[in-house]
């Protein structure tokens, strides 16, 4: 194979933070090396004398008798080691004023929140949903929430009522964190009325809601339960004492798709997920906390916005920009007018932003001053090896090693990785394992594969930032992750090594789908059609895409009833236009079917299984592959007709 490859650049050699001698450490001795990271790294109220304890896998303890806080980790002590004046966060609007926050003032507001949730009557251990836009609000409401020990569950801003009522119910949130409205695409969009919506007819009593204004625009306010930031956050103390928590107290609850219909209540603690968080943060990214400034682009409703935006650059007291906005918010240059205005010195950001701004042509990043870049990232799906040449060359002007991070919402912190300084790049692979991560890739007996074949990606050790369960299903945690492979963390990708050992990933290998970095599960959406009167039978496939990765695809099956009508209608009928904004309604926009096709079957196999390879290849406009394993092979001949293909 001929992929060009880039080596590291002698000068970036010189003051790369991470080095060979962390890979040699964490050979010699793995658990003494997360324990020396975990004390560089944090500052420990009690230090642990236990590394890992695995007894009660798959449930992992690391550095159990330890106690600390993530907020003090965070925040003060930066201000108490003398940093206090440093910029914490630069944020951005999508229009209007920037603010900036030192560690200083940033300390003062998360105490005054702090104080404000115990004036509420939050208590260590009790979760509280957060459903902000991107924002200070949002990261200092997380911040807050760690610094009583409180769990939180950010419910990203783009989800629906529905989808926000169900996480709270789950998690038997006390409080829900909301603003009036937010900014988006040069709209001003409701968010209050979801949550008024969701907590309507939620199956829970006494909860809460702190509302932030942001748009000033009008909303239905209940006595008694809801109450302005502004009528009690300025008006608390700005000092609070931060309750000093145990290592593996639970810091918080991240709702992600999984296979069935019901998302899942990932759980991460608290000193193992900040050290892992920290480390990465830092080694990825080459972080230089006293001149960087760094930018990730994830909204803090997503995983990477709690590792690499609220947590990982924070507790390494780096100055970071937080933008509310849309790339194309209000000119297609916006991202790149950030860069020049702050000094952007370490971009992170997802490949089908990268693709986007392909497509829109590199006249809007030139028209930028982008030198201050150093370092550039990609997370969430595959990056093509276009793409990531597009990046390395406009963006990175050819002097920025990209690092393309895998890792997911269960391991909580980067995975695999290149190190800038250390690695030679390879564009379109993920590369190599980082040190104290024991990845591999394994045939579906689960034995090792050592060569080219493609195969299943798992990992083999516990990791500081694993995950530590599923909200109130320890079942479904055991089952998802550990039952295919005794003893093996089975992450869902396909992967496969290349011929010098570096890792190239093959998407998901279950049901679920990946548009635009986001996960979406097919079930999921599958429950939300069916959910609707018209449809008797729903099948939901990811189909390539070239901007978004892959899109979601709907087969649908209507009920008698509706079937002349849509039958009148044809295609872009206003029964299809219904249904897709059912599901928007069910879940949010990020869900809504690219494509939906109305057919007269599904292809099956005996069982009963939907066949969604055969689905896939109509919705890619591909020959069907091989139909002998359905029940009734002639089904497929059906749905092709019926689409008029
Ligand atoms: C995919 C996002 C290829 C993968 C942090 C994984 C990737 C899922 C990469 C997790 C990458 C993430 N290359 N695929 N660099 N990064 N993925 O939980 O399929 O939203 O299982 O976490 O995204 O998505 P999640």
């Amino acid at each position: 194979m001929s992929t060009t490859t880039f080596s590291p650049s002698a000068a970036f050699q010189e003051t790369a933070v991470a080095s060979p001698a962390l890979f040699d450490a964490a050979r010699s001795d793995y658990e003494g090396f997360w324990a020396d990271q975990a004390r560089r790294l944090l500052t420990w109220e009690k230090d642990f004398t236990e590394v890992l304890d695995w007894s009660d896998a798959p449930v992992a303890r690391w550095f159990a008798d330890g106690t600390l806080n993530a907020c003090v980790n965070a925040v003060d002590r930066h201000v108490d080691s003398g940093h206090g004046e440093r910029i914490a966060l630069h944020f951005e609007p999508e229009s209007g004023e920037a603010e900036s926050y030192t560690y200083a003032q940033l300390k003062d507001l998360v105490c005054q929140v702090a104080n404000a949730l115990v004036e509420l009557g939050v208590q260590t251990g009790d979760r509280v949903a957060i459903y902000l836009p991107m924002g200070v609000p949002a990261v200092v409401s997380m911040l807050a929430c760690a610094r009583i020990g409180a769990p939180h569950s950010v419910v990203f801003g783009g989800f629906s009522a529905d989808a926000l009522r169900s996480r709270i119910e789950d998690a038997g949130a006390r409080l829900v964190i909301t603003s009036d409205g937010q900014y988006r695409g040069g709209k001003t969009l409701p968010l209050k009325s979801a949550v008024d919506a969701a907590l309507a007819d939620a199956d829970i009593e006494d909860v809460r809601v702190l509302v932030h204004r942001r748009t000033g625009m009008d909303v239905a306010f209940q006595e008694g339960r809801d109450i302005w930031w502004h009528d009690i956050v300025p008006a608390q103390s700005t000092s609070h004492d931060a309750v000093v928590v145990e290592a593996e107290h639970p810091l918080f609850i991240l709702y992600t798709s999984g296979t069935t219909g019901k998302p899942k209540g990932v759980v991460h603690t608290t000193g193992g997920y900040l050290t892992q968080a920290a480390f990465t943060h830092l080694n990825v990214f080459d972080v230089h906390p006293e001149s960087d400034v760094y930018w990730c682009t994830a909204d803090v409703g997503w995983i990477t916005g709690h590792t690499y935006v609220t947590y990982g650059p924070l507790v390494n007291g780096v100055t970071q920009v937080l933008y509310e906005g849309t790339p194309a918010t209000p000119h297609k240059g916006r991202w790149w007018e950030i860069v020049e205005k702050y000094g952007v010195t370490i971009l992170y950001t997802a490949p089908t932003a990268i693709r986007t701004c392909m497509k829109w042509g590199p006249q809007f990043p030139r028209e930028y001053d982008l030198t201050s870049l150093r370092v550039l990232g990609t997370v969430g799906e595959p990056i093509n090896p276009e793409a990531w040449l597009w990046y390395y060359r406009e963006i990175g002007g050819e002097r920025c090693p990209i690092v393309d991070t895998w890792w997911q919402t269960e391991t909580g912190a980067i995975m695999i990785s290149p190190l800038p300084g250390l690695t030679t790049l390879k564009p379109g692979s993920a590369q190599q394992p980082l040190p104290g991560v024991d990845v591999r890739i394994v045939d579906t007996l689960g034995d090792p594969i050592e060569d080219e074949t493609p195969g299943l990606l798992v990992v083999a050790t516990p990791w500081p930032s694993m995950l530590r369960g599923i909200w109130g299903d320890p079942e479904r945690f055991a089952e998802t992750y550990w039952s295919r492979f005794d003893g093996l963390y089975f992450a869902g990708d396909g992967a496969r090594f290349d011929e010098d050992g570096d890792i190239w990933l093959l998407g998901r290998v279950d049901d679920v789908m990946n548009v635009s970095g986001h996960r979406l599960s097919t079930a999921e959406i599958e429950s939300a059609l069916v959910a609707h009167d018209a449809v008797a039978e729903a099948a939901v496939v990811g189909a390539s895409d070239d901007t978004t990765g892959q899109a979601v695809v709907a087969f649908v099956i209507l009920r008698e009833a509706y079937v002349e009508q849509a039958d009148e209608e044809g295609e872009g009928g206003d029964l299809v236009a219904a249904l897709r904004e059912h599901v928007r309604s069910e879940i949010g926009p990020i869900a809504k079917p690219r494509d939906i096709l109305i057919v007269p079957e599904l292809p099956k196999t005996r069982s009963g299984k939907i066949m969604r390879r055969l689905l896939r290849d109509v919705a890619e406009h591909r020959e069907v592959g091989d139909v002998t394993t359905l029940a009734d092979s002639s089904v497929m001949d059906l749905i092709s007709k019926g689409l008029g293909s």
